[in-house]
């Protein structure tokens, strides 16, 4: 008797004896392969397209013969006449397995197929969102056995895809009629199974195959931007990104004085609630425009985002995080339809999922960043430290994970600078000041030069030098610290003191003159003392958060850090250092991990079965609330100085050598001492 063919799969290295005349797509189910179908093996959506290879494979033990499988049928033709099918390429739905073969399947055809990020260091997404699309081809109504169109449908999804407890709601009951007839009894539905249940609901249908794409929104929703990415849900590419100021910034720049301004105005957590669910509303609508997606197709949103922008986004008055103990409404993950957080543009059966809180202040941001950087699975001790307006900040490994969350304030994103601004082109990101010369030369978002290379007076034409962002002022204060301009209690030295007329009298301070644009029209760019105190505020508040949390853990070294936040990925580990933004440790094991909380919203948009994870590690995660542990106020004055009064920083000693120079406590040109080490 002769044996059944043998098939073998790669790049999964699955293999099975399948009966001659099993089509691929059958096979690969049979066999456990991730082959995808929208169409159900119906030749239209293509999704199922295999690569078979033929010749010797010493390696599986077979030879494939040219006959192989069947050779191309009508449908493979149509297809490929009308769409174009690829060189070497064949429907797995159609071609029939006839013989021993080898058949690869690319990335595009795999339903879980990874999804590469940025970020050099960040793991990839694997696909398995919780909408899926699906063609069925339903039975047309009989009169003599009679039943619902919307029960036919069900008992297609069932026969067809093995999917049980379908439920839908009116909008889409409201489609299915037309749909079933104009598609000649065949429909595609996006079909969503929430986290943690059996559970499906059609969230919409469409007749005949759609092909429009499905689509979702991962946001990050800051109390000073709000940050989108608009992702297709079928592959998980990001079709564009776009972030907007969050508008409740006029009811109060940080999140207490939002708190305060709900508590102080009856009405006012009302209000605060409706600014961020319109402006949330318009970005989707931007970005879809952006990405060229109707913004009926997007079926899903995540959301990741502190505890006051929760509850102020659920509509939740956030009163009792204004006071000890922080209590939350709820910290539990939640689902909920994006209707009733009034995002009435998407998709009118949009689902939104809300990553849990972690408790008190420390929220679903934080276990956004736990997501994507899951220090939970370390094996050596990692601190994270997500940037923003409010850090999160999370220390652990394998065996224990704290998080905290710091109150930063907004000058790490260029607020509250006299020359800030947000990262757009224009903003100076990159900064260097000679320390024999004192001079500066910076970089513009938006050209690769340095001011000082040729060509860029013309290259930064269309933008001009505008201000300086987030990782411009903190390059800033590090390299004028390095140059000796600044003293380690922040003060900068006049000119007498530093040697250069770039430090300018203002008043009884004086302010570092980085780029002066008035010839052409542009602004007199400074780094003032009201800058550096707002960034040692800003990086203290960090510091003594990180210390917290090394307390508790009681440790006094971390073995590497990760920088995160919107603009994580600009730091330069080096000036972060020098700050005494984060504690000393190798450069080398410093590294970015750019805006991790929004990372982790992607994830959780992209892999339903993250959801549950997240769920799960935020049980484990121990909070450490900074509002009333009295060392945290200790670790904030100590941090005060740059990099640190008390605390060593061998590491960094042993890479930059900070001149040792004091400016005297007025800063008023008189007296100041100025040493040299080394
Ligand atoms: Fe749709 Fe093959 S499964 S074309």
């Amino acid at each position: 008797m002769t044996q059944d063919p043998l098939v073998i799969f790669t790049p999964s290295g699955k293999r099975g004896r399948v009966p001659a005349g099993t089509p691929v797509l059958t096979a690969a189910r049979q066999l456990g392969v991730d082959l995808d179908s929208v169409c159900g093996g119906r030749g239209i959506c293509s999704k199922c397209q295999v690569a078979p290879s033929f010749g010797d494979f010493p390696k599986h033990g077979v030879t494939v013969a040219e006959t192989a499988l069947s050779p191309w049928n009508e449908v493979e033709a149509r297809y490929d006449r009308v769409r174009g099918l690829k060189q070497g390429r064949r429907l797995g739905c159609q071609a029939q397995i006839r013989g021993d073969v080898v058949i690869d399947v690319p990335p595009e055809s795999q339903v879980h197929r990874q999804v590469v990020r940025k970020a050099a260091s960040a793991k990839p997404i694997t696909m398995d969102p919780a909408t899926r699309l699906l063609m069925v081809e339903v039975e047309e109504p009989d009169m003599h056995e009679p039943s619902g169109d919307f029960e036919r449908l069900r008992a297609a999804l069932k026969d067809q895809w093995g999917i049980e407890a379908v439920t839908a709601g009116l909008p889409v009951l409201r489609k299915l009629q037309p749909a079933l007839r104009k598609g000649e009894w065949k429909v595609s539905v996006a079909l969503y199974q929430p986290v943690h249940t059996e559970e499906f609901r059609i969230l919409d249908i469409w007749s005949g195959l759609h092909e429009g794409g499905l689509f979702g929104l991962a946001i990050d929703l800051g109390s000073t931007t709000i940050a989108a990415h608009l992702t297709d849900l079928t592959d998980g590419r990001v079709l564009a990104s776009a972030g907007v100021m969050n508008p409740q910034i006029r009811f109060g720049e940080d999140l207490m004085s939002r708190v305060s301004y709900a508590m102080m105005n009856p009405g006012g957590d009302v209000e605060m609630t409706r600014a961020v669910r319109e402006a949330i509303d318009r970005l989707a609508v931007e970005i879809a425009a952006e990405g060229g997606v109707d913004p009926g197709l997007i079926v899903e949103v995540v959301f990741v985002m502190n505890p006051v922008m929760h509850h102020l986004l659920l509509g939740i008055d956030p009163v009792e995080l204004g006071q000890a103990p922080f209590a939350l409404a709820t910290s539990s993950a939640m689902t909920l339809d994006a209707r009733d957080l009034d995002l009435t543009s998407l998709n009118p059966q949009a689902q939104t999922y809300i990553l849990p809180c972690i408790a008190g202040h420390v929220g679903a941001d934080a276990a956004g960043v736990a997501l994507a950087e899951e220090p939970d699975k370390s094996e050596d001790l990692v601190l994270v430290v997500d940037v923003g307006t409010n850090a999160e900040i999370l220390l652990g490994n394998r065996e224990r994970v704290l998080a905290c969350s710091s109150p930063t304030g907004p000058a790490f994103e260029g607020a509250q600078i006299s020359s800030g601004q947000r990262a757009a082109p224009g903003a100076i990101e990159r900064v260097e000041i000679d320390p024999a010369t004192k001079e500066p030369r910076f970089r513009v978002i938006g050209s690769d030069l340095w001011s000082d290379d040729p060509g860029f007076a013309e290259a930064t034409k269309a933008t001009g030098i505008t201000g300086i962002c987030g990782s411009g002022i903190i390059e800033a204060v590090a390299e004028m610290r390095m140059a000796g301009l600044l003293d380690p209690s922040g003060l900068i030295g006049s000119a007498e003191q530093t040697g250069t007329a770039r430090c300018e009298p203002t008043g009884r301070t004086h302010a570092y003159l980085l780029h002066d644009g008035t010839a052409e029209g542009g602004p007199r760019i400074t780094v003032t003392q009201g800058d550096i105190r707002a960034i040692q505020l800003a990086k203290s508040a960090l510091y003594a958060g990180a210390r917290l949390l090394m307390d508790q853990l009681g440790v006094d070294r971390v073995d590497r850090v990760v920088l995160a936040g919107a603009f994580g990925a600009h730091i330069s580990p080096k000036h972060a250092m020098v700050l005494g933004m984060i504690p000393d440790a190798p450069l080398a094991k410093v590294t970015s991990a750019g805006n991790a909380a929004g990372h982790g919203a992607r994830i959780a948009l992209c892999n339903r079965a993250a959801r549950a994870r997240i769920e799960e590690t935020v049980r484990r995660i121990h909070k450490v609330e900074t509002a009333v542990e009295p060392r945290f106020q200790e670790h904030f004055v100590a941090a005060n100085a740059i990099p640190h009064a008390s605390d060593p920083f061998p590491d960094l000693a042993s890479v930059v050598t900070l001149p040792d120079v004091h400016f005297g406590a007025s800063g008023g040109g008189g007296e100041g001492r100025r040493r040299r080490r080394g």
